[in-house]
């Protein structure tokens, strides 16, 4: 199977002179996905996962599987007030101003293999945040992992510490 076939590329979005990667083609086919997490567990390789943490919300659709796949518990790490209980909140950068992150304090106990799955790796700010949150836990990253690498904005260079691993790269 042909992944790209089901990437929707949508110029101008969400601003002039971006060409975003629309997975939603990819999420209406089962086979596609069923597809794509296959492919993403050939990736991990066998490595023993205790945990995997996705990045919302794109990150969600395919960390739960993979999660599920690979009987390792889902940590969600969220835009910030959206998570119940104590947080722990990493600030990043936007092309244009500051986000964050943040992600429960008892999600990842010290010394747990986890697993990093987001969507897309672009300027690699988002992943890195993530990252910063799962080893201020004690959690050790085995993997990030991603659908799509937008290889000329260098994300890769933010995460150099940390395998990274994608299945499609533009
Ligand atoms: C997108 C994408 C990644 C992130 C990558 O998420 O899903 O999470 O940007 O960008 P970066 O590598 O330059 O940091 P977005 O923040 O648009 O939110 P969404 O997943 O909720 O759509
Ligand atoms: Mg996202």
């Amino acid at each position: 199977m042909n992944l790209s076939e089901y990437i929707r590329n949508i110029e101008n979005f969400p601003k002039a002179g971006v060409n975003f990667k629309d997975i939603t083609p990819l999420l209406a086919s089962s086979d596609a996905v069923e597809h794509c997490v296959q492919q993403l567990l050939v990736l991990i390789d066998h490595q023993k996962i205790d945990k995997v943490a996705a990045i919302e919300s794109r990150g969600f659709f395919f960390g739960t599987l993979l999660a599920q796949k690979l009987n390792a518990g889902f940590v969600p790490i969220r835009k910030p007030g959206k998570l119940p209980y104590k947080t722990l909140k990493e600030p990043y950068q936007l092309e244009y101003g500051l986000d964050a992150l943040e992600i429960h304090e008892d999600a990842i106990k010290s010394g747990e293999r986890v697993l990093l799955h987001d969507d897309v790796l672009a300027t690699g700010g988002t992943a890195r945040a993530a990252c910063n949150l799962i080893e201020q836990l004690g959690g050790e990253i085995v993997q990030c992992n991603f659908l799509l690498e937008l290889e000329f904005l260098n994300g890769i260079k933010k995460l150099r510490s940390h395998p990274v691993k994608s299945l499609l790269k533009y």
